[in-house]
């Protein structure tokens, strides 16, 4: 239902200033596709190169399918305890590569007692973790303790490019509800969300949430109990003639993000339960936190009757953007350097990493001044305190629309300054620029 307030509301939704933008910040639709010299369209529909083309680029907005990177094929992941952030590539230093690590994020993740900790403090708008490689089918489960605090949302979903979407939301005033729901093509549909109510304090203890996401079903478990499914068929959309049902390879998200920020739609505000308080007994350390252990994902077989020429990538071949237009390919999905696109993968692959000008989203993932500690393992993943600049991609949800990347606020490296993405136009997907709360910093 998040879908339902936070759209409404962010359509007319402030946008940011675009106060760092270095470039005018090029907005692209399925109607207005990308130019060829920034040809991808981030996944909240904004032109550029690099880091627009991996992860949630958006092919039909996009200067032609190709301009995206095609995304690696699904490959299990099973990790009960979490000591260090290896495995944990930051998001401005990915290139496309899965085995760099099966895991991208922004904002600031620690670890404490074998505990994955997606942590937001004041002026930050959080973390998000996102698989390195998609799935098309499969199972994502986690052990979660979800963060308390009114307009702190906590959510463990699989988005794809086509922005279909399959959703665990958890809302932090609601300490006995778990939200479900799921989207096709980013449409929206006021009827897909469901409420399980009746939860013990999903805040004060770890629950075992689960999704299975079949070619015909989806199911979602808490606990081990089935609390909720989903069958294709039910989902026939004549209008567009096919099921309104998640089928394209989608990546697994972790993220705990304000939905309470001043900045934020009204609709979004009032779902989340009300504005952020910063100076709430909740935040440990001087932030919120949302806690993950025993992350499994596996894959489904390949869906039969799928076009197979290849292992490695998953592209798609035309723009219905349905299962019939994936396919399994050996194309490659690794750029030359951030300002390659998929249609020059290897541009500028000998030069020096230089992430100007290619980080889509905005800046904010990052602790406050005072940064979050890692009690666990002395330092694994304290880092880049107060350095908010430091450019990360598209994420979030297309469920809340929040952009959660980094890539915005000037702390004196302006090299890294992005244009903060917008709203997006048509009915697809709005997304959320949230630079107030980010000044901050
Ligand atoms: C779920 O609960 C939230 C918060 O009370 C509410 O905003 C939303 O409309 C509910 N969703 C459904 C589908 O009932
Ligand atoms: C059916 O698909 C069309 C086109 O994508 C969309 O506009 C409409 O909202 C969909 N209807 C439902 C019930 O999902
Ligand atoms: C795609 O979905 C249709 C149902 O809409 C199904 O009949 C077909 O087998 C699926 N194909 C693939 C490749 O998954
Ligand atoms: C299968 O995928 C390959 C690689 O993308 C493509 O060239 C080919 O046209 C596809 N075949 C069909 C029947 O769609
Ligand atoms: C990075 O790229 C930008 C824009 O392409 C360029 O202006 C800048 O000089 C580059 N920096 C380095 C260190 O190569």
């Amino acid at each position: 239902m998040a879908n339902f307030v936070t759209r409404a509301a962010l359509l007319v939704a402030l946008a940011a200033p675009t106060v760092f933008a270095q470039d005018a910040d090029i907005k692209c639709s399925s109607g207005s596709p990308c130019p060829k010299d920034k040809p991808c369209c981030s996944q909240y529909g904004s032109c550029g190169v690099g880091a627009y083309c991996l992860g949630g680029c958006d092919p039909v907005s996009s200067f032609s399918l190709n301009a995206c990177v095609p995304m690696p094929v699904c490959q299990p992941f099973d990790q009960d305890s979490f000591n260090n952030l290896d495995g944990f590539v930051k998001q401005d230093e990915y290139l496309g590569d899965p085995t760099d690590g099966a895991w991208v994020y922004s904002g600031e993740p620690v670890t404490s007692n074998g505990e994955l900790w997606l942590t937001m403090a004041d002026g930050t708008v959080g973390t998000l973790i996102k698989s390195t490689t998609a799935m098309w089918y499969g199972t994502f489960e986690a052990s979660i303790r979800t963060s308390p605090g009114a307009g702190v949302v906590t959510a463990f979903i699989a988005l794809g490019d086509s922005k279909d979407e399959i959703d665990f939301e958890f809302v932090g005033s609601q300490h006995l509800s778990a939200q479900t729901n799921f989207y096709s093509q980013g449409v929206t549909n006021y009827n897909n969300g469901k409420n399980i109510t009746g939860q013990t304090d999903i805040t004060a203890d770890f629950h075992d949430y689960k999704i299975d996401w079949e070619p015909d079903t989806i199911t979602w478990y808490i606990d081990g109990k089935e609390v909720r499914s989903l069958d294709r068929e039910s989902t026939w959309n004549s209008t567009a003639g096919f099921y309104s049902y998640p089928q394209t390879p989608c990546q697994i998200q972790l993220s705990l993000w304000p939905a309470g920020l001043p900045s934020n739609g009204e609709g979004t505000i009032e779902w989340g339960g009300g504005l952020v308080d910063w100076n709430s007994p909740d935040m440990t350390n001087g932030y919120y936190h949302a806690d993950f252990k025993n992350i499994k994902t596996t894959c489904a077989a390949t869906p039969s009757g799928a076009n197979v020429t290849g292992k490695t990538s998953y592209v798609f071949n035309d723009r219905s953007m349905t299962n019939q237009s994936v396919a399994i390919t050996n194309n490659p999905t690794v750029l030359g350097s951030f300002q390659a696109s998929g249609l020059d993968m290897d541009f500028g692959k000998s030069q020096e990493k230089n992430t100007t000008g290619s980080i889509p989203g905005q800046s904010g993932g990052g602790p406050s001044a005072a940064g979050p500690v890692d009690n666990g393992d002395g330092g694994s993943s304290t880092s880049d305190s107060g350095d908010g600049s430091s450019g990360t991609s598209p994420s979030g949800s297309a469920s809340t629309g929040f952009v959660q990347g980094n890539g915005g606020m000037n702390n004196g490296a302006s090299s890294t300054q992005i244009a903060p993405e917008q709203i997006m136009q048509g009915s697809l997907f709005a997304a959320l620029v949230a630079i107030v709360g980010l000044c901050v910093l």
